[in-house]
């Protein structure tokens, strides 16, 4: 079937002549896999960041995955997370048997609530079966589970607050692990997103604020955690390991040299990139001030630098989202409902018997939500075009 045609793309990488000129020359040398171009990108991480160790990976949810392994999290373990994301966050949890426990995220900015974070830990630490039935799934397993780590994500590019994450996870021992794959160079109180946790991911497919074509990438100041996210990317070699010796059950999660190079050529223009897409988001916010019915996104006092990844608007409860995204998709605007919650997702549902009702905030959020097309490369007059359609879809 021929792809749809649409007036303005979804989304759009911002590839230019240097990132082509990176990415041919690397055909030209003996170094597809495992040469200096993994390097490069990984240090121009530690520049960027100020993290100790960079590991580039093949995508983000390879990162994340590679993280949960490295803080020895498996079956019977529980990690505090949110239903409101990409299914990748919950997933990584789920493929080492161990068990999400959801929480409800705060209804403005869509992140996980700290304070729910913090009775959850609580009430789960507390021995008193009852009180950790209130947090389990209704469909679980076993009777005893022992609470590992908490992994917030920074929804849509906006750092969730980690001032009390951060206190939570250290009164309780649990890992920190920061999904950060939607918020490249997003700023929590002027520190970079990532650098909350004991890790921090990101991810580079083509909508992202870099691309390398599929890839992520891993930042942590930990030395131990370092060495085994290396090691587990590479088949489970560890340092001193033979080409054909495996210290670890690992896996083939390596970025390669053609991904690496483009993630080169794109970090020397970061803050180039994140700029064009505050120009976009600013044209939104700007079309969209008086638009009746439509709410914008919220920007927390505590975000001192938004990284657009997504642009996402949330329609007032008057209107059926699903029929306004029919009626621009009919219009040649392709929109998302970004984001479907996570527990009622097929697979949930069937694993773990989550209902309508359960994150309830989750629920409101994901059913009013609506991506408008989004990219750095945006003109104004797309932007227009975008906002003129969705007021008649409103309006009809
Ligand atoms: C919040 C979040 N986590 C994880 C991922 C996974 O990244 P990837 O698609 O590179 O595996 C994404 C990707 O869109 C994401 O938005």
């Amino acid at each position: 079937m021929a792809a749809k045609k649409y007036l303005v793309p979804m989304s759009r990488p911002d590839i230019n002549g240097d990132d082509q000129q990176a990415v041919l020359e690397t055909l030209q040398t003996n170094y597809l896999s495992i040469g200096p171009r993994i390097q490069a990108f990984e240090q121009s991480f530690l520049d960027y960041t100020g993290a100790s160790h960079a590991i580039g990976v093949n995508s983000g949810t390879s990162g994340l995955h590679l993280c949960v392994r490295a803080a020895g999290i498996s079956e019977g373990d529980l990690v505090i997370t949110t239903p409101f994301s990409f299914v990748s966050s919950t997933n990584v949890i789920l493929f080492e048997h161990a068990v999400p426990v959801f929480v409800d995220v705060d209804p403005k900015t869509g992140n996980i609530d700290p304070l729910q974070v913090k009775q959850a830990a609580a009430d789960i630490t507390s021995n008193d079966p009852e009180k950790l039935n209130k947090w389990l799934p209704r469909k679980h397993t076993k009777k005893t589970y022992s609470l590992k780590a908490i992994l917030p994500v920074d929804v849509y590019g906006q750092p969730a607050d980690y001032d009390l994450l951060q206190e939570t996870a250290g009164d309780y021992g649990l890992t920190l692990i920061e999904d950060s794959c939607e918020a490249l160079g997003a700023e929590y109180k002027h520190k970079k997103a990532g650098r909350f946790g004991n890790f921090g991911v990101f991810a580079f497919y083509p909508n992202k604020q870099i691309t390398t074509g599929e890839g992520g990438l891993v930042i942590t100041d930990d030395d131990h955690y370092a060495n085994m996210v290396r090691a587990l990317r590479n088949q489970g070699r560890a340092p001193g390991d033979t080409w054909l010796q495996h210290t670890y059950l690992g896996y083939n999660y390596r970025l390669d040299e053609l991904s690496a190079a483009l993630g080169v050529s794109q970090m020397k223009r970061i803050n180039k990139l994140l700029e064009k897409r505050d120009r976009v988001a600013n044209w939104y916010n700007t079309k969209l001030d008086a638009m009746s019915g439509v709410e914008k996104p919220f920007i927390s006092p505590n975000t001192t630098k938004m990284s657009w990844f997504v642009y996402v608007i949330r329609l007032d409860k008057r209107f059926d989202r699903d029929k306004v995204a029919e009626k621009l998709d009919r219009e040649g605007i392709p929109v998302r409902p970004y984001f479907l919650p996570i527990h009622l997702q097929p697979y949930m549902v069937n694993q773990f018997g989550y209902r309508s009702g359960d994150y309830p905030v989750t629920e409101n959020l994901g059913g009013r939500s609506l991506a408008l097309p989004f990219s750095g490369k945006m003109t104004e007059s797309q932007v227009d075009l975008v906002c003129t359609k969705l007021s008649k879809c409103l309006r009809d």
